[in-house]
């Protein structure tokens, strides 16, 4: 057990006794062995007197020391750190050991402080080297298509490319890489939006079993043209509703399937969705058989600028932020996500947002 601390006011009112109650007690003895004593020699005398005064100066001596170990010394640490802080180190830490108790009190808010700060200064290092990396690889991805738009336009003008057939086919590639720069462009915007915490949210009931048809549609339009398998379900009620901004949800889905799409290995290709009742929630699976997602980077996925090393080593474009957008998007509608996948056979996005429900007063309320 801790011993109990004593707190600055008792520590004065404690030397004060000393100080008062001491020499008046050695004074009071003096005079009464004096008193009774009319025989003491000078010698007896003199050597009482020194005694006393030896006391009272060890007296002294401890109470000083014990004042300064339990108030000075901490106070001059303390003060150490805090110039250290003020230098903008975070590194300095404080023991209380014995110091007074308001002390000890002090000295574990400059603790709390200290640590806060070191981790602030941790998370903005991190921060800024993410920046760094975010930038470095948004170069090399936008360098990538540019050198071959550039190698393709040569081509043309130096007459490499002789035939119509030929030509077109260079203009195709030309065109497919400016798509490609298209869409890390707005994955940046997207990116510099979500950064700024600046989205506004168009929220509106949505009848969500519609809202899913509708997306499955186009969707299964897009994948019949990547000659991808699709597969879509949809076991919700007619009338569930949800608060959700349609067009911020879209991208949710948009940018799963794009990942999906992405991180594709297999000849036959499948995705599929799934939009369940999960009772109060709403729980939407987005399942690909690509080829998934290890389980050292399973955990990383979601935060923004990561991406896994085997997508960073192939020639797919990306940034590692849509996820983070994603999550974002899910959390602010009050929901959650979280993905499953085996390395190599695929990997599943689940989604859960809250089912809205009007009570019987008409009023709006939430499960
Ligand atoms: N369906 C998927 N299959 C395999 N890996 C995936 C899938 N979805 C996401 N990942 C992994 O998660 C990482 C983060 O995804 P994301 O934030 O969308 O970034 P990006 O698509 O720009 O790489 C990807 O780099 C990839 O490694
Ligand atoms: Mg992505």
């Amino acid at each position: 057990m801790k011993p109990k601390r004593m707190k600055i006011k008792t520590r004065i009112y404690l030397t004060f006794a000393v100080v008062a109650f001491v020499p008046a007690f050695l004074i009071g003895i003096t005079f009464k062995l004096l008193g009774t004593d009319e025989n003491m020699s000078a010698d007896t005398a003199r050597g009482l007197f020194a005694a006393v005064i030896l006391i009272l100066f060890f007296t002294a001596l401890l109470v000083t020391f014990w004042n300064k170990h339990g108030i000075l010394d901490p106070i001059t640490k303390l003060s150490k750190g805090l110039n250290q802080v003020r230098e903008g180190n975070f590194e300095y830490a404080v023991e209380a050991e014995d110091a007074s108790a308001d002390i000890v009190e002090l000295i574990s808010d400059y603790e709390n402080m200290r640590v806060r700060l070191r981790e602030n200064e941790l998370k903005s290092i991190e921060q800024e080297n993410k920046n760094r990396e975010l930038v470095s690889n948004i170069s090399h991805d936008l360098k990538t298509p540019i050198t071959s738009i550039k190698g393709y336009v040569e081509g043309i003008l130096d007459g490499v490319a002789s035939t119509p057939e030929k030509q077109q086919k260079y203009l195709k590639t030309i065109y497919d890489k400016a798509v490609e720069m298209d869409k890390l462009i707005n994955e940046l915007t997207a990116f510099s939006n979500a950064c700024s915490d600046n989205v506004v949210y168009n929220f509106l009931k949505l009848k969500v079993k519609d809202y899913f048809n509708d997306c499955a549609e186009e969707v299964g339009l897009d994948m019949d043209n990547r000659g991808i398998g699709f597969e879509y379900k949809n076991s919700l009620p007619d009338d569930t509703v949800i608060i959700a901004d349609p067009e911020q949800l879209r991208k949710v889905i948009n940018n799963i399937i794009g990942n999906s799409v992405k991180y594709m290995d297999k000849d036959e290709k499948k995705i599929s969705i799934r939009v369940l009742d999960g009772g109060d929630d709403v729980v939407v699976e987005m399942e690909d058989n690509g080829k998934g997602i290890s389980a050292s980077d399973m955990p990383r996925i979601f935060d923004r600028f990561y991406r896994a090393d085997s997508a960073r080593t192939t020639a797919r474009g990306g940034s590692g932020i849509g996820l983070s957008i994603v999550k974002k998007i899910i959390e602010d509608h009050g929901g959650r996500i979280w993905a499953t996948s085996v390395e190599g056979k695929g990997t599943c996005m689940h989604f859960i947002i809250r089912k809205h429900k009007e009570d019987i007063y008409g009023q709006d309320s939430y499960y």
